[in-house]
């Protein structure tokens, strides 16, 4: 969805417009030290986590009402208590830790260890994997204060560790890992780019050289010779494979915006799903304003279930975050509060509706769950609808 106009979108203020113009610059230096030309995935990772600068590494507010968006931990604390229950099952059976990825504010961290608490489940030790240190410290304030006698509990780490036992969780990081675009034009497929005009910055294909991005290119574009531009993203998978390789015992489940393959690579869907949100407007459009808008893309489920596989974990599920929530128990956590509270009247409540309506959260948002070690029915998947993550397991359908 191209912008039509800067002057849609809200003003920055004057301070935020220089930050923007430093991140500008930055990202035009690396392009001219790097061959005039970056890969839009250097692009991405320079507009979001440059040092300093990028979106999510300097302080601009991301998260809430005042921010650019509004994740489902941000709107209420019954998300961090369904999967405080999912964990609570898992780290009763195997012990072990949690490890949060990406945790944001840090109010899912808070609110989950929260619940542990009360259920009498609390993990070895909370660690958070956090690329932002602009974050890690908005994350150690709040944990700090709401969870000062257990504060030890907390241990920020720079890298994954090499094992894993218990629960890994992240909620919106795939989706902001750095992906790569490529693009059929005059029926050639190329990799897009960026480089600097006198307009600013601006897309340009360049070949694609053997390798693993070309032949992944080739197989998801749908057949024809009509452009289509999509994203295949090599860096989340390598994330969610390694984790799946260290994961000794235990359940990882990962939450965002996404699609099995035969739905994102749809011939229609030719136009790609990067998205980038600013003030709660969103746009298609990664040029505006860097480092005061998220840029982001949809997951391909079915890239991270193979990439799990890889890593020798099981698939426990594929579902929506509302079939998800349900499972786990989201109408017990709330009639508990208000026993006259029922699953339809659950869907009119607003905060509950944002989590598990269609038109809002509730079916956009997937959850993948993996798993090692661990042979129980996963309770958030227990009484969920599987999706497909293959086209042939669609009834009546082939690859
Ligand atoms: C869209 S925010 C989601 C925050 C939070 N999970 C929530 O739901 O509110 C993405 C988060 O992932 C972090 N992040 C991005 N790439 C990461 C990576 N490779 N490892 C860990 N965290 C990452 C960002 O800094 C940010 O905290």
């Amino acid at each position: 969805m191209p912008l039509s106009s800067e002057t849609a979108l809200p003003p920055p203020s004057p301070e935020a417009l220089a930050h923007s113009n430093r991140l500008a610059e930055h990202i035009a230096n690396a392009i001219a030290s790097e061959g005039d030309w970056i890969p839009f995935s250097r692009y991405m990772e320079l507009a979001l986590y440059a040092p300093g600068l990028g979106y999510y590494a300097a302080g601009a507010r991301k998260f809430g009402e005042e921010g650019d968006f509004i994740t489902s931990p941000e709107i209420s604390p019954l998300f961090a208590r369904c999967f405080a229950l999912q964990s609570g099952q898992i780290l009763k059976a195997l012990g072990g830790d949690v490890l949060e990825l990406g945790p944001g504010s840090g109010v899912f961290a808070a609110d989950l260890f929260e619940a542990l608490k009360e259920q009498g489940t609390v993990p070895g030790r909370y660690l958070l994997l956090e690329v932002s240190p602009d974050l890690r410290e908005r994350q150690r304030a709040l944990i700090a204060k709401r969870h000062p006698a257990d504060i030890d509990r907390f241990v920020w780490i720079d890298e994954l560790p090499k094992k894993i036992r218990g629960v890994v969780i992240a909620n919106e990081v795939l989706d902001v890992v750095p992906c790569s675009l490529v693009h059929r034009a005059n029926g050639v497929i190329q990799e897009s780019g960026v480089i600097v005009t006198e307009a600013g910055f601006a897309f340009e294909d360049q070949a694609l050289p053997d390798g693993e991005l070309a032949r992944r290119a080739a197989a998801v574009i749908p057949p024809g010779e009509y452009d289509y531009l999509t994203e295949v993203n090599l860096a989340a998978e390598a994330l969610v494979r390694t984790i799946a390789t260290s994961l000794e015992a235990g359940l990882a489940l990962f939450i965002d915006y996404g699609y099995s393959e035969h739905e994102y690579y749809h011939p229609q869907r030719s136009m790609g799903t990067v998205r980038c949100h600013y003030r709660h407007r969103f746009h298609g459009d990664p040029f505006f304003l860097p480092g005061l808008q998220d840029i982001t893309a949809h997951v391909d489920f079915s890239a991270m279930a193979r990439a799990a596989e890889q890593g020798g974990c099981e698939l426990v599920g594929y579902t929506t975050q509302a079939y998800f929530l349900i499972s786990c128990g989201l109408a017990v956590l709330v009639s508990a509060g208000d026993p006259t509270m029922t699953l339809s009247k659950l869907k009119g409540t607003s905060q509950v509706h944002r989590l598990i309506g269609p038109s809002e959260m509730g079916e956009l948002f997937k959850v993948l769950g993996f798993s090692k070690g661990f042979d129980q029915p996963v309770l958030g998947f227990q009484s969920a609808r599987h999706l497909p993550l293959t086209r042939d397991a669609i009834p009546g359908e082939e690859s």
